[in-house]
């Protein structure tokens, strides 16, 4: 399950392009991790919304030993330590400009990027994060990253790379969430995958694993079922697929309007498990029981 946070105390804040989903002050995150502990999802991904004033073109933010990131962890992983916590490793929730990296000539600079990845990855694991998920999509990173975290003693902190994440129109809620939407220039695609590509996905792959990634990600997620089966048959990996935002609120708001029933959403979830998934960041994670029932 995602979970956004935010700055501030005792606020439980609607998200509204994704409905039935918010925005959690630190000291409210027991809310919904109450839920997370009922109903036995094994992991939550947790992502910031911090003010524009904390925001700059390198993201220092994220570097602040105790940004939103760090003060969740800590609160997470004493009350709740049987609940797993992964953490988006990229830049996009902290730059005034919303890419994920360091803008040099209008580029994403691939190897200055992963100097800052390196150390904002470390950070999140000395907090007490079980699972770092590069989401930059910078080259090398993952062997950068897995060499440093070793080196500091955390050698069972996993990396969940987002090995396969395609330049997408479906990002656009989340984007919202994490208050980058407008910030945001042009677009990712000088770092993220072009959609007409597959075997792309393959390559991306397959360096990932050589680097030491434990577990690959594909996203996003019903529009790429064929990725899926393809990487599952290629590697001996698990797969994690991600049903994004906009996937979400597409299902969200046509359910919300009688469009189709809310079984819909089981029947794409199946269809992540039938394409070969292992396992699934969904926003109907914490819902899905009670669509069951
Ligand atoms: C950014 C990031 C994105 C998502 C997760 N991490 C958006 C992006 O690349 O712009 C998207 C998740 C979603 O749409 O639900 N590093």
């Amino acid at each position: 399950l995602p979970i956004f946070v935010r700055e501030g105390s005792k606020i439980i804040e609607p998200i509204k392009s994704m409905p039935g989903v918010n925005r959690y002050s630190v000291d409210k995150l027991s809310v919904i991790l109450d839920k997370v502990k009922k109903y036995k999802i094994p992991m939550v991904a947790i992502f910031p919304y911090i003010s524009s004033k904390k925001k700059n073109i390198y993201g220092t933010e994220a570097l602040n030993r105790d940004n939103l990131i760090c003060k969740s962890l800590k609160i997470i992983k004493k009350k709740y330590p049987n609940i797993g916590v992964m953490c988006d490793v990229a830049l996009d929730p902290y730059t005034s400009h919303g890419h994920d990296g360091i803008l040099i000539d209008n580029k994403i600079d691939n190897d200055e990027t992963i100097k800052i990845l390196i150390k904002q990855a470390l950070l999140q694991a000395e907090m007490g994060c079980d699972v770092v998920a590069p989401s930059d999509m910078m080259d090398g990173r993952i062997g950068k990253i897995r060499k440093s975290l070793d080196k500091n003693g955390y050698q069972m902190t996993q990396i969940l790379s987002y090995a396969v994440k395609y330049a997408s129109s479906f990002y656009g809620p989340f984007r919202d969430a994490v208050g980058s939407k407008g910030l945001l220039k042009n677009n990712k695609k000088n770092y993220q995958m072009d959609f007409k590509n597959k075997d792309e996905a393959l390559r991306e792959v397959s360096l990932d694993i050589k680097e030491g990634a434990d577990i690959v990600m594909i996203k996003p997620g019903l529009p790429y079922l064929d990725i899926i089966r393809s990487v599952k048959e290629n590697f001996k990996i698990p797969v994690m697929a991600y049903q994004v935002s906009g996937e979400y609120s597409l299902l969200c708001n046509a359910i919300n309007k009688d469009l189709i029933t809310k079984n819909a959403v089981i029947e794409s979830l199946i269809a992540f498990k039938r394409a070969g998934a292992n396992a699934i960041v969904s926003y109907y994670a914490d819902r899905i029981d009670k669509i069951l029932k």
